[in-house]
């Protein structure tokens, strides 16, 4: 350990939020994280929701080594060969009539992208998102984010409607408990109809509402936003950053439920680690976009070396059987945490599909009062015992832990990540009593 990197790090580096932790970190391999003391630390994190393979799969690495031997960037006007060869392998995965992609870095950036088709291609600029919606952080897509950091920035973008996210848990208009009967959605679109300068563009949506809260949708939900698309005229975006290539046992969220959007948005788990993104719609809507001008053209749009990691990404998950096992072992990892659930009350919920799965902490089952404390005391704990975890919290949405482990994480490393969430749950209990 360096201290003098260490405070190196406290003084010349922004602060850009979120959770940063005091040690300095030097390697990832798989599913252990090293720090800079040598401590190897289990990332139920996947990094930042990216690396579903593991980090550094010797398929990106190598990916990455024969991109250096043949382009890293080109002049933006330039379509490189692997970029069309992830293109065609997003097609074959892709349910129709999805095929047509473009291909950008960040989440924020396909949101961005497909926003701006959207309003292209209908004429109108008003997009409704979900509460607890997280597409990123900029322009357009913060501005149809609403898990947090929506203050201080001046003025959003104009035309942004919000609908009260479907969580059956804690249902945000206080009319279900644990079944959704969808009320919260037909208020938000009757709300949205009152409002609307009848310009609506985009229906933008995780099929996971993540960052809010690990949220599921209710049954009939992605249907019903579907329908309320076609109504109005509104593009369906489905904002598959977490849930596409296999986290949830299925190729993507819309596939497994089978509601298929006009553009769907793609990022975290396509690059593996890499900042890869992609923006795909169908023929029918890239000419009209394209009739009607459109452009995105950036420095990195369809560069060599991310869309090489991107492939080797793909051909590993269907080599390695990936989405078979994002389901055997999400199986596995939420029986143990069911088990847990069964040891602690303060584990109101275990929820999600996959290997995206969400815990509820509680001060008790019966009122849900979120357990804040105990959310903090235990992800920290956790982390000293050697697991990285993350924790959603918001004092309107609960304590929640987001699990979710790369897609190659091994039973014994489940079993060891159980092991130390019980521990922490101990701890952070005893700790918590004593105060
Ligand atoms: C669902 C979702 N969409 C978009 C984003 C933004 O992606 P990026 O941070 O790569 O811009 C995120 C990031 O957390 C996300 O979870």
């Amino acid at each position: 350990m360096d201290p003098n990197l260490r405070a190196a790090a406290k003084d010349l580096m922004i602060r850009y939020g979120g959770d940063t932790f005091p040690n300095l970190f030097r390697s990832a391999k798989g599913t252990i994280v090293t720090d800079d003391e040598g401590r190897e630390i289990l990332d139920f994190t996947s990094g930042q929701m990216c690396s579903t393979i593991g980090h550094n799969h010797p398929a990106i690495v190598k990916a990455i080594n024969q991109s250096c031997e043949s382009a890293l960037h080109m002049f933006s006007g330039m379509v490189p060969e692997p970029v069309v060869k992830l293109a065609q392998k997003l097609e074959d995965w892709l349910p129709a009539p999805l095929r047509k992609s473009l291909f950008v870095n960040t989440g924020s950036e396909s949101n961005e992208a497909a926003l701006r088709m959207a309003k292209l291609v209908t004429g109108g600029y008003e997009v409704i998102a979900l509460g607890g919606s997280w597409h990123g952080t900029t322009g357009a897509s913060a501005a149809a984010s609403f898990a947090s950091d929506r203050r201080g920035y001046g003025p959003k973008v104009p035309g942004n409607h919000v609908l009260p996210e479907p969580n059956a848990y804690r249902c945000p208009i206080e009319h279900c408990r644990d079944a959704c009967d969808l009320t919260c959605l037909k208020v938000g679109l009757r709300m949205f109809d009152m409002a609307t300068d009848a310009a609506p563009a985009a229906l933008i949506a995780e099929p996971v509402i993540s960052a809010g809260g690990v949220i599921m949708p209710p049954e009939g939900y992605l249907e019903a936003l579907r329908d309320a698309c076609d109504a109005r005229g509104m593009m369906l975006v489905f904002d598959e950053a977490q849930t596409a290539f296999g986290r949830l046992g299925a190729k993507f969220a819309a596939t497994k439920w089978g509601v298929v959007p006009d553009i769907m948005a793609v990022s975290k788990t396509l690059g593996g680690g890499i900042p890869l993104a992609a923006t795909i719609t169908s023929d029918e809507i890239e000419e009209k976009a394209h009739a009607a001008g459109f452009t995105y053209y950036t420095s990195h749009v369809s560069d060599p070396m991310p869309a090489a990691a991107g492939l080797a990404v793909m051909e590993t998950i269907e080599r390695e059987n990936l989405i078979e096992q994002a389901t055997t072992r999400g199986a596995y990892l939420r029986r143990g945490l069911e088990t847990l659930q069964q040891k602690y009350e303060a584990i109101g919920e275990v929820r999600g599909e996959g290997l995206l799965l969400g815990v509820e902490l509680v001060k008790d089952r019966e009122s849900r009062a979120p357990h804040h404390e105990l959310g903090s005391v235990t992800t920290q704990r956790c982390f000293e015992l050697g697991l990285s975890m993350n924790i959603r919290r918001r004092p309107e949405r609960g304590s929640v832990w987001r699990i979710a482990p790369p897609l190659t994480v091994s039973e014994d490393e489940l079993d060891r990540g159980l092991a130390i969430l019980d521990e922490a749950l101990s701890d952070g209990l005893d700790q918590l009593a004593r105060t």
